[in-house]
């Protein structure tokens, strides 16, 4: 039986990515798709990803939006300088592709506590943006911490050097509190952090592959991909159209966990200071009495492309 998952995101070429390998893999059921503020405002991303299952053929799928702000600090800046001004690679997505698709009339933190209480032990929350809507929900009703299979989640970072900050990952530096909030909790966490996320590249070559024989899906992927592959350039020096392949590593793990290395550590996240956003992981297990979290720390690059490929592909 395929695995029932609640994909937060906040699209996002990277998000977009996610979203259709998701989609092409009969493991995995989305039962909806919660919407978050951070690649940028949570109107966009509600709009790009209903326009992203319009071109999948999937508005079946219900969308929820949600948060556009932090629990506590004041907004970041939204990341369209990384995705674009529309988020998708400045593809021109700036309204609804289809008039006729719309969000379901509930915040996404409602929705998530309605799926989760209805079906215990059987909804995996996969979070690809800012924690804020997991965090809701968790204020709104706790024992989700329960009811729910597992979160997996892109965000953070171990041993890794920060991608907003020298400590930080942009997901967890967008809302800290919320992260905090939702490491604290009760229940089973997989982090897919910069530690695997930026191990692992896609490459120009890459990306003509999986548009090759006019895959839709590929062709889509290389297109939106353009204005994040110059950023990566821009920001990192990556010369051949590399990008670094964060949210689809959550989904690889979904797929096939044996791709990954975990290591159980209890986490917590600064809230303040120059380190703000970091996710401070206890390595000794000696200081900390909170929850351990299954760190991701090595990842086969090979086998995830292979498989991202396949499924784009598929
Ligand atoms: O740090 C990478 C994360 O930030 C990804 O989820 C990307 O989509 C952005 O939100
Ligand atoms: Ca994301």
């Amino acid at each position: 039986m395929a695995r029932k998952i609640i994909f937060d995101t906040d699209p996002g070429v990277d998000d977009a990515m996610a979203l259709l390998f998701v989609l092409n893999s009969p493991e995995i059921e989305i039962i909806g798709l919660t919407t978050i503020f951070g690649n940028s405002n949570v109107d966009a991303t509600t709009r790009n990803a209903l326009n992203l299952l319009d071109f999948a053929g999937r508005s079946d799928i219900p969308v929820a939006k949600g948060a556009n702000v932090p629990l506590v600090i004041a907004p970041h800046p939204t990341g369209e300088f990384v995705h674009g001004d529309d988020a998708m690679g400045n593809i021109g997505w700036q309204h609804l592709n289809n008039p006729n698709v719309h969000e379901v009339d509930q915040h996404a933190a409602q929705f998530i506590v309605e799926q989760v209480m209805s079906q215990p032990g059987e909804i995996t929350l996969v979070p690809v943006g800012p924690l804020t809507n997991i965090a809701l929900a968790l204020q709104l009703e706790p024992r989700i911490a329960k009811k729910v299979k597992e979160v997996v989640m892109m965000g953070g970072s171990v041993l890794h050097a920060g991608n907003v900050s020298p400590l930080a990952e942009a997901n967890i530096h967008n809302d800290p509190h919320a992260a905090a909030l939702v490491f604290r909790a009760e229940w089973p966490i997989t982090m897919a952090g910069l530690d695997v996320t930026e191990m692992v590249q896609m490459n120009a070559a890459y990306f003509d592959e999986l548009a090759a024989g006019s895959n839709r899906f590929g062709q889509f992927i290389r297109q939106i991909v353009a204005y994040y592959q110059q950023f990566h350039l821009d920001w990192y020096g990556m010369p051949n159209g590399e990008v670094h392949t964060h949210d689809p590593s959550a989904i690889a793990y979904l797929i096939d966990p044996s791709i990954y290395v975990g290591h159980q550590w209890p986490i917590m996240v600064a809230t303040d200071g120059p380190a703000i956003g970091a996710t401070i992981a206890d390595r000794r297990l000696r200081f900390w009495k909170s929850p351990k979290v299954n760190c991701l720390m090595q990842v086969d690059g090979k086998r995830l492309l292979d498989l991202y490929r396949t499924r784009i592909r598929a």
